[in-house]
C-alpha cells in the first residue's frame, strides 16, 4: 500500500504529537522531525551565551549561525533522535524546565523562524517524512501529503507531563506544570507569525481519551485511508 510520503503535525505542548509521530515513524520507517527541538536547541544555546532571549537580533544571528543537525540516531535514554548543535550532542538539554519557560519568546522570533525554515524544508523534500510543530500545515509544508492535527484537553496534556517528570524523577508540581502548557499554548496560538492553527483540511485526532497505543493506531489508520 502507499501511504502518504509527506505528513505534516501539528497540535498544543504536550497533546502526544511527538511520542505518536515518533511511533509511526519507526513502524512505518519514516524520518520523525520534531521542528520543537530546533526551536528549544536555539533557547538552549542563547541561555547558554547569556543572550536574552528577546533580544530579536541576537537570537536571529544565533539561530543563523548555529549548525544544528538531528539525526535518528537512537540511545537507551528514550530519546526519539539526537539533535547535535555544533557537534555537540544537545538531545536531552533542551527539555530542561529554562527551555521550557523561554521557548515560546524564541519562537515567536521571525528571524528565528525564518532561519530555520530552509532547514525544514530541505529535510521534507527528500520524502517519507513525519515532521511534527506547530506550522507545518500551514507554513512549512502547505502542500504536505496528508495533515493531521493532535490535541488533547490541557487537564490531560498537564497529567502526562507531570507523570513524564515523576518517571525521570525530576521534581513536578502539577498545577505549575498546568499554568506553564497553558501560557505556552496562548502564546503560541495568538503571536503573529507562523501561530498555531488548526487548518480545515487537516484530520483531527483528539488523544485526550486514548492510551498512546490507541492514538498511535488512529493515526496510522489515518494514513491508511
Ligand atoms: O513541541 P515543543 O514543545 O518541543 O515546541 C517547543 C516550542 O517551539 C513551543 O513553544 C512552540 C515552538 N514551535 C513552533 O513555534 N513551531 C514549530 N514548528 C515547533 C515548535
Amino acid at each position: 500500500m502507499l501511504l502518504p510520503s509527506t505528513i505534516a503535525v501539528d497540535g498544543p505542548a504536550g497533546s502526544g504529537k511527538s511520542a505518536v509521530s515518533f511511533a509511526v515513524a519507526k513502524r512505518i520507517g519514516y524520518l520523525f522531525v520534531d521542528t520543537g527541538a530546533f526551536y528549544r536547541a536555539v533557547t538552549l544555546l542563547a541561555l547558554e551565551e547569556n543572550i536574552d532571549v528577546h533580544n530579536a537580533e541576537a537570537v536571529t544571528t544565533l539561530a543563523r549561525r548555529a549548525q544544528l543537525d538531528m539525526t535518528p540516531d537512537l540511545a537507551a535514554d528514550g530519546r526519539q533522535y539526537t539533535l547535535l548543535a555544533d557537534g555537540r550532542d544537545i538531545t536531552l538539554d533542551i527539555h530542561a524546565p529554562q527551555v521550557d519557560a523561554n521557548v515560546s519568546a524564541v519562537a515567536a522570533n521571525p528571524g528565528v523562524r525564518a532561519a530555520l525554515l530552509d532547514a525544514q524544508r530541505s529535510i521534507a523534500a527528500r520524502g517519507n517524512v513525519i515532521m511534527a510543530g506547530r506550522d507545518i500545515a500551514t507554513v512549512v509544508l502547505p502542500d504536505a501529503d496528508i495533515k493531521i492535527y493532535i490535541d488533547a484537553s490541557l487537564d490531560q496534556r498537564a497529567e502526562r507531563r507531570y507523570q513524564q517528570r515523576l518517571k525521570n524523577g525530576e521534581p513536578a508540581d502539577l498545577d505549575e506544570i498546568r499554568e506553564g502548557l497553558r501560557k505556552r499554548d496562548e502564546t503560541d496560538s495568538q503571536r503573529d507569525v507562523a501561530p498555531l492553527l488548526r487548518t480545515p483540511d487537516a484530520v483531527y485526532l483528539d488523544t485526550s481519551d486514548l492510551t498512546l497505543e490507541q492514538a498511535i493506531d488512529s493515526f496510522y489508520q489515518t494514513l491508511k485511508r
